[in-house]
C-alpha cells in the first residue's frame, strides 16, 4: 500500500467515505447529483500529499512498517473531500458592518452604492492598507475556513480599482499561495465597479484596465482568470466583452458575476465568452436554463449573499431537475456575505433551494473544483488526487451537517497530505 517516502498518514475505522470516485469522474449533473457515492468501514492510506490507496478495513492487512505512519482514528467519523470555494472576495481591508446597519434602516445595497458606499468603500480602505497588513488578515480568514472544512479557495481583486492597488491586491494573493496550505486560485476583478473619478468617463478606466493592469499582471503572473461585475450601475455587456477579450490575450479565462439584480442577458453573454463559471445567477428564467444546457459553463450559487441581503435565491432545484450541474460557493466579502463558512451552505441550500444534503454536498465538493478548473485533483475522494480531505466529528449521518446548522461538524483537517490541527 506504502510506497518508500517518508511522510505516511493512515486513516482508519472510517465510517463511510463520501464522494469516492475511483471512476474518475470530475462533474456531477442533474440526477447524478443526488448520489454521494459512499465507501462505508474503509481506510485511505496517504504518502507525502496524495491519496495512494483507499479500501475496506477488512482488507487492511499488509503494514510491516509503522515508523513514520500517522494514524488517524476515525471510527464513527465521516471522510470528505474539503470543500471547494470557487468565488470569494476574502482579500480585504475593513469590514462594513455600518452599511449592514443602513440596511436594516431601510437603505438597499444599490442606494448604499451608488452613495459611494459598497465596493467604493471598500476601495478607499484598501488604498490605506499595506500588502503586509492584507496578507495578516487575509491569512486569518483562510485560517478560519479552513477550520469549517474549506481546501481549496478562488480569491478576487477588485477592492482596489487602482492600477496600485488591483496590483497590490494580487501580488497580496500571489504570497497567499505561498504562505497558506489552502490551494489558491487568483481572479483579476478590476472591473468589479468604476471609481468615482471615472464615473463619467468609463473609457478611461477600461483603458487602465487593458493597457496598464493586465499586461502586469500577466508579467508576473498574477491571475488565472478574469471577472467583471456585469449589471446595472456596475459593467455592461458590451464593457465586460471588452475586459474579458483583452485579458483573453493575455491566457485569462472568464469567471463572471452575472444575473444578480437583472436577467439582462449577462448568463448568454458568459455562454458565449466560454466563461469556465458564471456566478450568482439569482435572476433566471427557461431561457437562461436552456442557454446553460448547451454549454460547458458552470453555474454557481451564492446563497450566503441572497441570505445576508435578503435577495432571491438561485433557482438551483429548476436547474437541477433541467439536468444541470450547479456548483455553490460563498462569495465571502465584506458588504454582500462577510461569512466564508461553507457548512452554513449546505443549510440554505437545503432550506431555501430544497436541495438534499447529498446534492448540497456534490455543489461544494466536485463541482466547485470543476468551476475552478481543479477537478483532476481536487474534489473527490480519489487514488492519486491530493490528499485534502475533511474528517468530520463523530455524526449521525452526512445529513447531518446540512441539518445541524450553525455547528461546526468538521473534526481534523488534512491538506496536502498534512494533518493541520
Ligand atoms: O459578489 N456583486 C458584486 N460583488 C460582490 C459584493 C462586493 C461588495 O459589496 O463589496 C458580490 O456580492
Ligand atoms: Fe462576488
Amino acid at each position: 500500500m506504502f510506497g518508500t517516502s517518508t511522510h505516511k498518514v493512515l486513516i482508519k475505522n472510517i465510517k463511510s467515505i463520501a464522494l469516492h470516485h475511483p471512476d474518475g469522474i470530475t462533474l456531477k449533473s442533474g440526477k447524478e447529483m443526488a448520489q454521494l457515492s459512499t465507501f462505508d468501514d474503509a481506510y485511505i492510506a496517504i504518502e507525502d500529499d496524495t491519496i495512494v490507496d483507499i479500501g475496506s478495513m477488512s482488507d487492511l492487512h499488509g503494514i510491516t512498517d509503522w515508523n513514520q505512519l500517522e494514524i488517524v482514528d476515525a471510527e464513527n467519523k465521516y471522510v470528505l473531500p474539503a470543500f471547494c470555494d470557487s468565488h470569494t472576495h476574502l482579500v480585504f481591508a475593513k469590514s462594513r458592518e455600518r452599511e449592514f446597519v443602513d440596511r436594516i434602516n431601510g437603505l438597499t445595497y444599490e442606494e448604499i452604492a451608488a452613495r459611494g458606499g459598497g465596493i467604493l468603500n471598500s476601495a478607499k480602505a484598501m488604498a490605506n492598507a499595506s500588502e503586509d497588513e492584507l496578507i495578516e488578515s487575509a491569512l486569518k480568514r483562510l485560517n478560519n475556513i479552513m477550520n469549517l472544512g474549506t481546501g481549496a479557495v478562488e480569491i478576487k481583486s477588485g477592492y482596489g480599482l487602482t492600477v496600485e492597488s488591483e496590483l497590490k491586491m494580487l501580488r497580496v494573493v500571489k504570497r497567499l499561495k505561498e504562505l497558506s496550505p489552502l490551494t489558491i486560485k487568483a481572479t483579476f476583478l478590476g472591473a468589479h465597479a468604476f471609481p468615482t473619478e471615472f464615473k463619467e468617463n468609463h473609457e478611461g478606466y477600461l483603458d487602465l484596465i487593458i493597457n496598464e493592469m493586465l499586461p502586469v499582471i500577466a508579467e508576473e503572473g498574477l491571475a488565472e482568470y478574469v471577472d467583471a461585475f456585469c449589471e446595472r450601475g456596475y459593467y455592461s455587456i458590451e464593457e465586460t466583452v471588452r475586459v474579458v477579450e483583452a485579458a483573453a490575450n493575455y491566457g485569462l479565462k472568464p469567471k463572471l458575476h452575472v444575473n444578480q439584480f437583472t436577467n439582462s442577458g449577462g448568463l448568454q453573454m458568459a455562454i458565449d465568452l466560454g466563461a469556465i463559471s458564471a456566478d450568482h445567477l439569482e435572476q433566471m428564467g427557461e431561457a437562461e436554463i436552456n442557454a446553460l444546457k448547451n454549454s460547458n459553463t458552470m453555474p454557481v450559487s451564492l446563497p450566503s449573499c441572497s441570505y445576508f441581503l435578503n435577495l432571491p435565491y438561485t433557482p438551483l432545484r429548476d436547474m437541477i431537475d433541467a439536468g444541470l450541474p450547479v456548483a455553490i460557493a460563498t462569495d465571502y466579502n465584506p458588504g454582500s456575505t462577510p461569512s466564508g463558512n461553507m457548512q452554513f451552505l449546505l443549510s440554505l441550500a437545503a432550506t431555501k433551494q430544497r436541495l438534499t444534503p447529498s446534492e448540497a454536498i456534490n455543489a461544494i465538493t466536485i463541482n466547485g473544483a470543476k468551476a475552478m478548473e481543479l477537478s483532476d485533483s481536487h474534489g473527490s475522494v480519489s487514488i492519486g488526487k491530493k490528499a485534502n480531505l475533511i474528517v468530520t466529528k463523530e455524526i449521525p449521518s452526512v445529513d447531518y451537517m446540512a441539518y445541524s446548522f450553525g455547528e461546526n461538524h468538521v473534526d481534523q483537517m488534512i491538506l496536502n497530505g498534512r494533518l493541520m490541527n
